[in-house]
């Protein structure tokens, strides 16, 4: 099944108002891409004003919460973000997973939470260096998908995106050959998981995607775009990622 590429930036813990201009920027740039499906995930804190800056664009969140509302301070639900302009949002980020604690347990109900709400929802999992190097990427990563991935809800808006923990904001980046395995393993894995049903699911890769290695990982089969972080700040870095993606879409 042909799915559309999906290049989205996940901008961290960086950005204030003098940044909207850049997000507008790409936003403007992408245009010219249109069979490439693009966003920015951005801090909360900034949505509502990029949302409004750049009408059209996509905008997302880094996280939200799996309840509805409440006493959960500081916390984000998906009504939050999608009242800010958001219509996608990333769940169980490896930087999430290790500074807050995340559990797949936790990353699977905020994944049904933001499905449920609609939300383009990018599901990310991926192996520390350590079982890399122990040769024990696939199985892991596949327990991981197995572990956060949300039941009962449709995932017609849900996006994988496969980021080794070793690979992200190192300048180090998986081989073609790695990628391509990986990937393929959990294609697989969302058939045994969702049948049919998980066709549309885009598998992204994310870690140290840049302008100059982007078009050899979008080359790899079973790639269906990225998730870039340090490379999406900039429009300079950021717009020629999603030109190499038309290549494949
Ligand atoms: P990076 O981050 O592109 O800076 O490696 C990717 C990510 O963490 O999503």
């Amino acid at each position: 099944m042909a799915r559309q590429m999906l290049v989205v930036g996940n901008w961290k813990m960086n950005g204030l108002s003098d940044d909207i201009p850049e997000i507008v920027a790409i936003s403007e740039a992408s245009k010219q891409f249109a069979d490439v499906e693009t966003g920015l995930c951005l801090p909360a804190t900034l949505i509502d004003r990029a949302a409004r800056a750049a009408p059209g664009f996509a905008i997302g969140g880094q996280d939200v919460d799996k309840a509805e509302k409440g006493a959960h301070t500081g916390c984000v639900s998906t009504a939050m973000l999608k009242d800010a302009g958001s219509s996608m949002v990333i769940v169980g980020h490896s930087e999430r997973r290790e500074a807050q604690r995340e559990s797949d347990e936790d990353v699977r109900a905020k994944a049904a939470a933001a499905l449920s709400a609609g939300l383009l929802t990018i599901l990310c999992i991926g192996e520390s260096l350590a079982v890399r190097e122990g040769g024990g990427a696939i199985p892991t990563v596949l327990r991981q998908l197995e572990a956060s991935f949300p039941r009962e809800v449709s995932i017609v808006n849900l996006a994988v995106a496969y980021e080794p923990i070793w690979a992200i904001g190192t300048g180090r980046t998986a081989t073609a050959e790695d990628i391509g395995a990986m990937h393929s393993a959990i294609r697989a894995k969302l058939g045994e998981l969702s049948g049919e049903d998980a066709e549309p699911v885009r598998i992204l890769y994310g870690g140290s995607v840049k302008p100059d290695n982007a078009g050899e990982i979008f080359a790899v089969g079973d790639v269906d775009g990225a998730l870039v972080g340090g490379a999406s700040l900039k429009a300079a870095d950021f717009v020629p990622i999603i030109e190499a993606a038309t290549l494949k879409a």
